[in-house]
């Protein structure tokens, strides 16, 4: 019989450990889970009515299972010493600094992290890598783990990637595409996974849980966030196309869809895509490809990232263009900062990257989001304090409602799919902004004959302006 899972410890409070091991808990009640995490803010909000990030769902389920079977806690070596089985989902940004700098994941974190369950443990663990990391990754926790373990102890690693968008989290979570789980060919390797298997096992059906080597699971998670990239990047790519031909990339990408072999998915024309995963693992496999001496594979996937760049300073330009060619001194309303809808994160938000587009040019912003606090949008326009807000202050006003936001606004930039912004009471604004009235939909989300009808000049991504 397989080793019967009892305590899971997750280390890591974040996007991807709090859901993820959430929903552990409300599926396996047998089990207890506990989520330790450094930061004492995070886990007291995780503790609390408002949990720290806004994911539809998650919620009931946290409120259904926390106090039963899932805790919260600061005491990290507690979680660890208890456990059988143990998540590592702490951060693991791309280097700033350093060999690698801008490509190369900063393990420091994950390093830290591996060196604590050696410390603490004083029973064999399953150690279960979590975060999105470079391919052989395991192998050096591995080394770190038995360089360090005490007498007695053995630890079996095993990459279990996850695949859950932002926004739909606990809807993926639920009903996973698939599992994967990677371990080492061993028997006691086989035996971990068997047992990590058996925990999903009490909600996925078995033939969505696949089983790999170790390199074939951290290599597919890059793989998998690089190719939907690529999707978007060549659907962003085409929609330039259509605007300088007059075909429509709503048209397009549902012709090309339909073909079986493409797929309707995932071919939305964008501002370009954010999120803290693609740009990072596709950099990380870049960095791989250069390592491994494959030049020509590196400057491949690279691409992908510098169509996404392109695609943000296209539109962005395309705003100042049409006003006249210059946005100084004007009005422009921003809607939406998180980089998705039905999420509060923002990093690495196109919207960041048009409003810093637009105050070069010495315009004024009001931006709107529904989810994201007034301090988050600060943050991200000083780069967590790398640039002084001063000069920016006089420039910015954040709102609390779109209507209020577009007020007088020379132009309403749609940066986020919110569904909100399809009914915001469009005659309204109108009113209240200056002539002509333009609407630059980012998302080809508006319905852009009820907005002419209206009055408004309407410019959309991949489609010719015809106003
Ligand atoms: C992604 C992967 O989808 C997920 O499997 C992985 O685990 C983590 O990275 P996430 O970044 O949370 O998830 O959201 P996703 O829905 O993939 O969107 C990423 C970005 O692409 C967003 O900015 C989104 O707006 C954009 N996008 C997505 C498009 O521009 N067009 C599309 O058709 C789809
Ligand atoms: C292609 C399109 O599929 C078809 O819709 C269009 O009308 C004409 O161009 P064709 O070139 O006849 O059709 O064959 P296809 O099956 O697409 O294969 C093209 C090449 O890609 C072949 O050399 C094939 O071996 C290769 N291929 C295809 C792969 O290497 N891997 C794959 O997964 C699929
Ligand atoms: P992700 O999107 O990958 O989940 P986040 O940044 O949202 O990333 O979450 C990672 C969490 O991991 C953070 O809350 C951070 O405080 C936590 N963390 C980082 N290192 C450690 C560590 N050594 N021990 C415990 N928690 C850690």
């Amino acid at each position: 019989a397989p080793i019967q899972v009892k305590k899971i410890c997750c280390i890591g409070a974040g996007y991807v450990g709090g859901p993820t091991c959430a929903v552990i808990a409300a599926k396996c009640p047998h089990i207890q889970v506990t989520i330790v995490d450094l930061n004492k803010q995070r886990v007291d909000a995780w503790n609390s009515d408002d949990l720290p990030i806004y994911e539809p769902g998650l919620d009931e389920v946290v409120k259904g299972a926390r106090g039963k079977n899932l805790f919260f806690s600061t005491d990290v070596d507690k979680g660890i010493a208890e456990a059988d089985l143990i998540f590592v989902s702490v951060n693991t940004p791309t280097k700033k600094s350093g060999i690698g700098a801008g490509f190369a994941a900063d393990l420091n974190y994950l390093q830290l992290a591996t060196r604590r369950i050696a410390e603490v443990s004083t029973t064999s663990k399953i150690v279960v890598e979590k975060s999105t990391v470079p391919c052989k990754t395991a192998e050096s926790m591995r080394t770190i783990l038995e360089a360090n373990s005490k007498p007695g102890c053995t630890f079996d690693i095993l990459s279990n990637p996850e695949f859950l968008a932002e926004g739909t989290a606990i809807a993926d979570l639920f009903a996973p595409d698939r599992v994967l789980i990677g371990s080492l060919q061993t028997q006691s390797g086989l035996d971990a996974c068997a047992a990590l298997s058996e925990v999903y096992a009490n909600w996925v059906p078995r033939e969505r849980i696949l089983t790999v080597g170790l390199w074939s699971s951290e290599l597919s998670k890059l793989a998998a966030n690089a190719m939907l990239a690529q999707r978007i990047s060549s659907i962003n790519a085409l929609s330039a196309i259509c605007e300088a031909t007059g075909a429509n990339i709503d048209e397009v990408a549902f012709a090309v869809g339909k073909d079986s072999r493409v797929g309707p998915k995932f071919l939305k024309a964008s501002v370009g895509f954010g999120g803290s995963c693609f740009q990072k693992d596709i950099l990380n496999l870049v960095y791989l490809s250069e390592s491994l001496h494959l030049p020509e594979v590196a400057k491949y996937w690279k691409a992908v990232v510098e169509m996404n760049e392109h695609q943000k300073s296209r539109f962005a330009r395309k705003v100042v263009d049409t006003l006249f060619n210059t946005i100084t001194g004007k009005k422009i309303a921003i809607l939406g900062w998180a980089f998705k809808k039905d999420t509060g994160d923002t990093r690495e938000s196109p919207s960041i990257s048009i409003a810093n587009h637009f105050l070069n040019e010495k315009a004024r912003l009001s931006l709107y989001d529904p989810q994201v606090t007034e301090e988050q949008i600060w943050l991200d326009l000083t780069d967590y304090g790398a640039i002084p807000a001063e000069p920016i202050k006089p420039h910015v006003s954040i709102q609390k409602s779109a209507e209020e936001a577009c007020k007088g606004a020379e132009a309403i930039v749609v940066c986020t799919e919110w569904d909100e912004f399809k009914n915001l009471d469009w005659e309204k604004i109108y009113e209240n902004c200056p002539r002509p009235a333009f609407v630059f939909d980012g998302r080809l989300m508006l319905d852009r004959k009820k907005l002419q009808s209206i009055g408004f000049r309407v410019v959309t991504i991949g489609t010719a302006d015809g106003y």
